[in-house]
């Protein structure tokens, strides 16, 4: 009853209707590899938070996978990623799988938390309001879905590709003083309101106070991600700030 063979089965007829003779654009293409690093993050942070009652890793893997189904119908009708621009991507996604995905033999308890899970994905915040289960997995796959970010744009950083991501922030450097107000303020900060790539790390450390489980921290410390941020806005007059956010972050693991 709970095949991933069939999850991703699902998934590739999916995203096989978005290519254009035989490819997909490379947007698009980034969106259906981070689905499967998502995927596998989700699976190993739940395995290593010993979630392993029957279907745990079933739930695990395609919440992960299908988290983000709604970036190709938004992609291709609007040709952007920005949901204040076209439309709320994790509201759609749980749209299009409750209609379409095969849920043949799959409880209905568990068809609801993975539903659940793709629409609260992208939300400022989890409803506390939701039931256990479906906030549970909600939180699993917000979890992973930034620890997949974090790692990707050390990557472009490293190999020098991070403006091929952000091409919008390009044209300025430094940190924006309303951006770092309203971080001062509210602790967090929408990420449309980054002009360059010191907003947007800045923005990003911001998400590592919203990590639900101690094991994700404790990944990311580990690799040293939230460090490489912390020394790249050294530069920039605000380490009260950055630390406050570090140590913040830290004392969940
Ligand atoms: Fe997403």
């Amino acid at each position: 009853m709970f095949s991933t063979d069939r999850t991703n089965e699902w998934f590739k007829s999916f995203t096989d209707n978005y290519k254009v003779s035989g490819i997909l654009s490379p947007m698009l293409d980034l969106k259906l590899k981070h689905s499967k690093r998502v995927s596998e993050i989700c699976s190993e942070t739940a395995c290593s938070m010993e979630w392993d009652e029957e279907g745990d890793r079933w739930m695990a893997y395609s919440a992960g996978l299908l988290h983000d189904v709604g970036r190709f119908p938004q992609y291709k009708t609007y040709g952007t990623f920005l949901d204040s621009k076209s439309v709320d991507h994790g509201d759609l996604g749980a749209e299009i799988i409750a209609k379409e995905f095969n849920w043949k033999g799959i409880p209905d308890n568990f068809r609801e938390n993975i539903i659940s899970a793709v629409k609260f994905h992208n939300k400022k915040k989890v409803p506390t309001n939701l039931k256990l289960g479906a906030y549970k997995w909600s939180c699993l796959v917000r979890d992973a879905d930034k620890i997949d970010i974090y790692r990707m744009v050390q990557e472009r950083i490293d190999n020098g590709t991070i403006f091929e991501m952000l091409p919008r922030h390009q044209a300025a450097e430094g940190l924006s003083s309303d951006l770092v107000e309203e971080v001062r303020r509210t602790g967090s900060v929408s990420y449309c309101n980054a002009r360059s790539l010191q907003d947007y790390r800045l923005i990003q450390l911001t998400w590592g106070s919203d990590l639900n489980f101690p094991v994700s921290v404790a990944a990311l410390r580990e690799e040293k991600i939230i460090e490489r941020i912390r020394e790249d806005l050294r530069p920039y007059g605000i380490n009260d700030l950055v630390d406050k956010i570090v140590n913040q972050i830290y004392s969940m693991a």
